[in-house]
C-alpha cells in the first residue's frame, strides 16, 4: 500500500494520506541552522548542535508518536483545524504534505478555505520561514482565526528533559509589537536568543504554555483556541511557548500571506542589551526584515531550488529504471546531504543528546557527498583528522559544536582509523587536491601537536600494524563497525554499555572485518604514497598488506567463507563449528572487496554462501542463524531479539558491501539484486510493511528470523545512504573517480542495454553513454571520448568548460 506518490519533476515526495505508518520526515537546512519537520507538522529546530543549542522541543516515543511541533490552527467558525492535520486531527476535505530538497510544503483544506505552508530554512540564514497562504474557496466572506505555535527548549535538550527543579524557574521571554523572544538564560552565560515573529499586526499572542493549552489539556485542543483568543500571557518559567493570534477575514477568492519566522540570534558580550533587563533586538529585527514580504520569500526560495540543482547536477543517470533513477538522481544524494550535516546525532529517532559526528560514521558519509561539495569535505576531513591521536586512535565522536572528541565515550573501535584513508582517498580523486596532505592538523585538537595530514593517515595505517593479535590478524578493541559485536566486554551488569565497557583488560580478540578493511584502505594507502612518490614507504606498507592477507588466508577461512573472528579466548567466531552466528556478513563484505584469495576461488565461494545463508526478501542479513540466548563472550549482539538489528537484522549499512563484492567477480545481476532489495524507491508499494519512507533509506530492515520480516526502523541517519551511493554509482554503474581521471568499469545486470550518466568531475562535464549489445554483466569492448578512441579504461582527464562525449561499449 502507497501513502502517497513521488514528483521527480519537482523532487518531491507527495504524501497524500497523514495517516502514515510512521512519521515521514524531512530535513530543512544545509548550513548551521536546522529544522526536522514530520508530515503531520511536528519536528524540532535547532542552531548547530542538536543537544546543546535547541530552540524547540520535541518528545520521543511520545504517546501518540510525533506530538510537539510548529502548529498552525485554523478556526473556523466551530470547526478547528490544521494543515498539517494534527495536533487536531480534524477530517480534512484534502491533504497534501509534499517533502522536497530542504524544503516542505503543506496544502490543506476544509470548508472552504485552502491553506498552504511552507517550510525552509534560506541558505546562509539562522531561520525557518514558515509561509503560510490562506484562501478563501468559498462564495461567502470568512472570518477564520489563525493562530501559530511552538514550545521553546531550554537550550540544553538533556538538561531541558530532566532538571524540573532548575527548569521550572528559568523561563524569560520579551515580547514586542509581533515578536516573541525567547530569552531563557541570556542574562548569564549565554549570548544568544531565539525569536518568533510574523510580518504582520497581531490581534494577540501567548508565551505561558499552561494559559495556552490548559493544564489538562494536549497540544490537540488548546483552551485558546477553543475560547477563540488570544490571553497576552508572560512566561516567567514553567514553560515557554510562542503563539500569535491573527483574524483573517477574506472575501470569496480572497488570498491572504503571511510569513512566520523562527529565528536565532548570537549578540557581542557588550552588545547584549538595549537598556537594562532589554535584550538587543536589533539582530533579530535585521534578520525579520529580510524576510518581510513574499517576494523576498520567493527570491529566497528559488536561491534555495538552485542550489539543490547544482548539487544534484553533478551526478545524473538515465537508465531506464525509474526507480534506480529517483532514487541516484534525487533522493539518494539528498540523504548523503543530511548525513553529511548531522552524522548521527539528531532525527526522531536519535534524540540528538546522546550521539555527536561520530568518526567512522563520519568518514564513511564522505564518500556520498564529496562530490557535490568538495570544500565542506575537506574541512569535515580535518575536522575528523583532529581528533585522532599520535598512536592512530581516535575517538569515537565529536560534538559539532566545539569539535572536540566526546571524552565519555573515548576510543578502542580499532576500525575508526582505517575509514580516514577512504575519505582522504575519496577526496583526492574527486578533487585531485593533494595539497590536503600537508596541512598541518592537529592530534587531539592541540596545535601544538599538529602535523601533515598525511601523518594521520601514516598513523591510522599503523594503528593496525601495531595492534595485531595471536593470529597476526587485528585486534578488534571495544568493536570494530559491528558496535554490538563486544568480545572483550563480558558484561553482567544491565545498567553498563556495550559501547563504552570493557571489562576484559588487555583483551585479545581480533576481527576479520578489520583485517579486510585493512587490506583495502592499506592498498589505497600504497597507492597514494605511489602517486606523491614515497616509494620507500609504499614498499614497506606493501609487506604489511601481504602478511595480513596470508594470516587470512591461514587462520581466516572456515572452508566456505571467512571467518568472523576470534573471541577472547582465542576460538573462531562466525564458524560452520558454532550453532549459531555460524556465518557473518561483514568480513564477507571487507574480504571480498580485498579479493583475498581470489585467484583460490575464496572470494566467490564466500559470496556463494552468503547467498545461501544470509539473502533474504528483503536483504542480506547480518548474520546466521540468528543468536537465540545472550552470550557474554559476544555481547550485545546476542541481546537483540532474533532478526532484529545486529543480530540477523537486515542491517542495511553493510549489504553494499556485498554488491562491491559481487562487482569483483563480475557479478551484475547478483549486485543489482542486492541493490533493489533495500533501495527505498523499490518498497514503495510495502509501504505498510516497511513503514519508514520510501524516499530514504533506514539503518535496518527486520531480517527473515523476525517475528515481523521487512519491517524497517531508523530512516535518515544511516551509513546506508552513502555507501549504497557509491556502490551503485561507482561499481554496479561504474563511473569511478581515480587520481588521474575517470574510470569506467560497470558491472550491470546482463539484461540491461546500457544507460547514460552525466558526470561533472573535476569542473568538467562528461556525458557518458554505456551500451551493453553483447548483454555480458562485465567488460568494455571500447571506449570513445569525443568520437576517439582510447585504449585504456581511464578517461584522462579532459579540458575544462567544454563538455565531453564518452562512449563505452561493453562485451
Ligand atoms: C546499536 C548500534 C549502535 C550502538 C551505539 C547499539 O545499541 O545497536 O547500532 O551503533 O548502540 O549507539
Ligand atoms: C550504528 C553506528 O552509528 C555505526 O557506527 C555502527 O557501525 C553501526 N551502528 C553497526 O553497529
Amino acid at each position: 500500500m502507497k501513502y502517497g506518490h513521488f514528483d521527480d519533476e519537482n523532487r518531491e515526495y507527495v504524501i497524500t494520506n497523514p495517516k502514515t505508518p510512521y512519521p515521514w520526515i524531512n530535513y530543512l537546512g544545509n548550513e548551521d541552522f536546522f529544522s526536522l519537520t514530520s508530515n503531520t507538522a511536528g519536528g524540532y529546530t535547532f542552531y548547530k548542535d542538536a543537544k546543546f543549542r535547541r530552540l524547540t522541543r520535541y518528545r520521543y516515543n511520545n504517546v501518540p508518536i510525533d506530538d510537539g511541533g510548529k502548529y498552525f490552527y485554523i478556526k473556523d467558525e466551530d470547526t478547528t483545524w490544521c494543515p498539517g492535520w494534527k495536533p487536531v486531527k480534524t477530517e480534512l476535505d484534502s491533504y497534501e504534505c509534499r517533502h522536497g530538497m530542504s524544503y516542505t510544503k503543506f496544502k490543506s483544506s476544509k470548508n472552504g478555505v485552502q491553506a498552504e505552508v511552507l517550510q525552509f530554512i534560506p541558505l546562509g540564514f539562522w531561520g525557518e520561514i514558515q509561509k503560510v497562504s490562506i484562501k478563501n474557496t468559498s462564495s461567502k466572506v470568512k472570518k477564520l482565526k489563525l493562530f501559530s505555535f511552538i514550545e521553546w527548549c531550554l537550550w540544553n535538550a538533556e538538561d531541558d528533559m530532566t532538571n524540573f527543579q532548575r527548569n521550572f524557574n528559568t523561563g524569560e521571554v520579551e515580547i514586542e509589537d509581533a515578536v516573541i523572544y525567547h530569552k531563557t538564560e541570556f542574562k548569564e552565560r549565554r549570548n544568544h536568543y531565539a525569536f518568533y515573529s510574523v510580518n504582520s499586526k497581531i490581534n494577540g499572542f501567548d508565551t505561558d504554555r499552561e494559559s495556552f493549552l490548559g493544564l489538562y489539556n494536549g497540544f490537540d485542543a488548546p483552551d485558546v483556541v477553543a475560547e477563540g483568543r488570544s490571553k497576552n500571557t508572560e512566561a516567567h518559567g514553567w514553560s515557554p511557548v510562542a503563539s500569535h493570534y491573527i483574524e483573517v477575514e477574506l472575501q470569496p477568492n480572497e488570498e491572504k500571506d503571511y510569513v512566520f519566522m523562527l529565528g536565532y540570534v548570537e549578540v557581542e558580550e557588550d552588545n547584549k542589551w538595549e537598556s537594562k533587563s532589554v535584550i538587543n533586538k536589533k539582530p533579530a529585527k535585521d534578520m525579520i526584515a529580510k524576510f518581510d514580504t513574499v517576494d523576498k520569500v520567493t527570491t529566497a526560495f528559488n536561491e534555495l531550488s538552485a542550489y539543490w540543482d547544482n548539487l544534484l547536477g553533478k551526478i545524473n543517470i538515465q537508465s531506464g529504471e525509474q526507480k534506480l533513477d529517483r532514487m541516484v538522481n534525487i533522493w539518494n544524494q539528498y540523504q548523503c546531504m543530511v548525513t553529511f550535516n548531522m552524522s548521527r546525532s539528531a532525527s526522531f529517532f536519535e534524540s540528538g543528546i546522546g550521539r555527536g559526528m561520530g568518526f567512522r560514521d563520519s568518514n564513511q558519509d564522505l564518500i556520498g557527498f564529496v562530490h557535490q561539495i568538495p570544500e565542506r569535505a575537506r574541512e569535515r576531513i580535518v575536522d575528523i583528522a583532529s581528533t585522532q591521536f599520535e598512536d592512530g586512535s581516535c575517538y569515537h565522536q565529536y560534538q559539532p559544536l566545539t569539535k572536540k572528541g566526546n571524552a565519555i565515550l573515548g576510543g578502542n573501535f580499532n576500525d575508526d582509523p582505517l575509514w580516514l584513508i577512504l575519505s582522504t582517498t575519496e577526496y583526492i580523486k574527486e578533487t585531485g587536491d593533494f595539497s590536503l596532505l600537508d596541512e598541518l592538523v592537529p592530534f587531539d585538537n592541540d596545535m601544538s601537536r599538529a602535523k601533515p595530514h598525511f601523518d594521520h593517515l601514516k598513523a591510522s595505517f599503523y594503528h593496525v600494524v601495531n595492534n595485531l593479535g595471536p593470529h597476526n590478524l587485528p585486534l578488534i578493541g571495544r568493536a570494530d563497525w559491528n558496535d554490538c559485536l563486544n568480545l572483550n566486554c563480558f558484561s553482567k551488569d544491565p545498567n553498563e554499555s556495550f559501547q563504552t565497557t570493557g571489562n576484559k583488560k588487555d583483551g585479545k580478540a581480533e576481527s576479520l572485518m578489520i583485517a579486510g578493511l585493512f587490506v583495502v584502505y592499506g592498498k589505497e594507502y600504497v597507492k597514494l604514497c605511489h602517486q606523491i612518490g614515497k616509494t620507500t614507504e609504499a614498499d614497506n606498507a606493501q609487506i604489511h598488506i601481504d602478511n595480513m592477507i596470508e594470516a587470512v588466508k591461514k587462520d581466516g577461512w572456515d572452508g566456505d567463507w571467512y571467518l568472523r573472528a576470534y573471541d577472547y579466548y582465542g576460538n573462531k567466531v562466525g564458524t560452520h563449528e558454532n550453532e549459531e552466528g555460524k556465518i557473518f556478513i561483514e568480513s564477507q563484505g571487507w574480504c571480498t572487496m580485498a579479493e583475498i584469495g581470489k585467484e583460490d576461488g575464496l572470494v566467490e565461494k564466500s559470496l556463494n554462501a552468503v547467498k545461501e545463508h544470509l539473502d533474504s526478501d528483503y536483504g542480506i542479513v547480518l548474520n546466521s542463524p540468528a543468536f537465540s540466548k545472550y552470550y557474554i563472550e559476544y555481547g550485545e549482539i546476542s541481546t537483540y531479539p532474533k532478526g532484529y538489528k545486529e543480530n540477523g537484522g537486515v542491517f542495511c549499512h553493510n549489504n553494499p558491501w556485498i554488491m562491491i563484492g559481487e562487482t569483483m567477480i563480475g557479478r551484475g545481476d547478483e549486485a543489482y539484486d542486492y541493490y533493489s532489495k533495500i533501495a527505498p524507491s523499490f518498497l514503495e508499494d510495502i509501504s505498510e510493511l516497511h513503514k519508514v519512507e520510501p524516499y530514504v533509506y533506514c539503518q535496518m530492515i527486520a531480517g527473515k528470523e523476525a517475528f515481523k520480516p521487512g519491517e524497517a526502523k531508523n530512516s535518515w541517519l544511516s551509513g546506508t545512504a552513502s555507501w549504497n551511493f557509491y556502490a551503485i554509482t561507482q561499481y554496479i554503474l561504474g563511473i569511478k573517480p581515480d587520481y588521474n581521471g575517470l574510470s569506467i568499469n560497470p558491472c550491470i545486470p546482463k539484461k540491461w542495454d546500457g544507460f547514460k550518466m552525466k558526470r561533472v568531475f573535476r569542473g568538467v562535464t562528461y556525458n557518458i553513454e554505456v551500451t551493453n549489445p553483447d548483454h555480458v554483466s562485465k567488460g568494455i569492448k571500447q571506449i570513445l571520448v569525443n568520437g576517439n578512441v582510447i585504449n585504456t579504461s581511464i578517461i584522462p582527464i579532459q579540458e575544462e568548460g567544454q563538455n565531453h562525449r564518452i562512449t563505452v561499449v561493453m562485451g
